[in-house]
């Protein structure tokens, strides 16, 4: 790449989920890259292939704290614990990494003149009351609930975005994430693609919530990644939803996952988690007409990768050990 095209590019939240993979595309890009992350969900494995890249730093730090000055042309804010186990284990946490991170994200922004994205999130919709959901719904939030330091903090983070573009002219960008699944998410994280394929894998019951006919729609992260990718480089300012609008039951999801993995996992139901949406499914239609952009993987593909990758995860963990006292061909070793 030209020296005039390559960007100096920081992710918060680099070593997560989500975060890895955009490191994986903007390195290959050309760029040089810099992961900022408290690894509070994230992992530092997932960076192993990112360090022998000379265009690759790692600062291991907290965004609700003031940021280090660093010189940086573009800032994608993705630091977030994003599963409810995990944000709501300290709500308090959670909301100062929303509030004070997107301060301190945004302040570096405008003192560098670089363009910033937030990672927000369907949540800001809340259990919605129009379906599907597009950008001008304003949402059906509980601001009082098991989920508020999440979606509000989410939200709240969306208008401070709004607020420094307004006042102090940050050049910003928004990006309404829905559920997106792949390998690299955290097999204990509780969202439902990994609960489902972890349980398929170690043939323990699969958890469904309510009676399984609430819906989800998947967005393969390769899709998600290229949907962040393309929205930085746009001159769209307001929201964009990013997400895969093929919507499926838990019923559904789990018998493909059976199926893909074989398994002869049986189905065990719980109650319905508080504030937990019935549907959600994006309306793309802005992404698709400003963006050009629409996800390209389905289920039946992506899921098969984020199979394979659970399957020597946790063969290589020792967690699935074969045990010759069992019915089952693995079971769970002590955790
Ligand atoms: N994965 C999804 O389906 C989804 C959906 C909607 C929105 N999002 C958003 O996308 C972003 C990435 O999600 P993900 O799935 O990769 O989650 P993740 O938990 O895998 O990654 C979040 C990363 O942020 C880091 N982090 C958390 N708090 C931090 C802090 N205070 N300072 C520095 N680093 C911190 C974590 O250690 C982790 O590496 C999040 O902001 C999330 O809210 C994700």
């Amino acid at each position: 790449m030209p020296s005039n095209d390559q960007k100096t590019i920081l992710i918060t939240g680099g070593a997560g989920f989500v975060g890895s993979h955009l490191c994986d595309r903007l390195l290959s890009a050309g760029h040089r890259v810099i992961s900022l992350d408290n690894f509070h969900t994230g992992r530092r494995t997932n960076h192993h292939r990112h360090l022998s890249n000379p265009n690759f730093r790692l600062i291991d730090a907290d965004i609700a704290a003031p940021l280090p000055e660093m010189a940086v042309d573009e800032i994608y804010n993705l630091a977030c614990p994003a599963s409810p186990v995990h944000y709501q284990e300290s709500p308090i946490t959670t909301l100062r990494t929303n509030l004070l991170g997107a301060v301190n994200v945004l302040e570096l922004a405008v003192s560098q003149r670089a363009r910033v994205l937030q990672a927000s999130t369907s949540e800001v919709y809340g259990d919605p009351l129009i379906h599907p959901q597009t950008e001008d719904y304003f949402g059906n939030v509980n601001s009082f609930g098991e989920r508020a330091c999440y979606d509000e903090g989410k939200r709240a983070a969306e208008a401070l975005f709004h607020a420094y573009e307004q006042e102090r002219g940050a050049d910003i960008r928004i990006a309404r994430i829905f559920n997106t699944y792949g390998p690299r998410m955290q097999h204990d994280d509780g969202r439902v693609v990994s609960n489902f394929v972890v349980q398929a894998l170690r043939q323990q019951p699969i958890t469904l919530y309510g009676d399984g006919s609430q819906t989800r729609s998947f967005c393969f992260v390769d899709d998600l990644v290229d949907g962040l990718v393309r929205l930085m480089a746009s001159d769209v300012k307001t929201p964009v939803n990013l997400g895969n609008p093929n919507e499926f039951t838990m019923i559904e999801l789990a018998g493909l996952v059976m199926e893909l993995t074989g398994s002869r996992s049986s189905v065990t139901h719980l109650p319905l988690p508080s504030d937990d949406p019935k549907r959600r499914r994006p309306d793309i239609a802005k992404a698709e007409r400003l963006l050009g952009w629409t996800p390209t993987i389905p289920l039946a593909a992506g899921l098969p990768l984020t199979i394979a990758f659970f399957r020597d995860a946790l063969t290589a963990g020792g967690e699935l050990v074969p045990s010759p006292d069992d019915a089952f061909p693995y079971q769970m070793s002590a955790e």
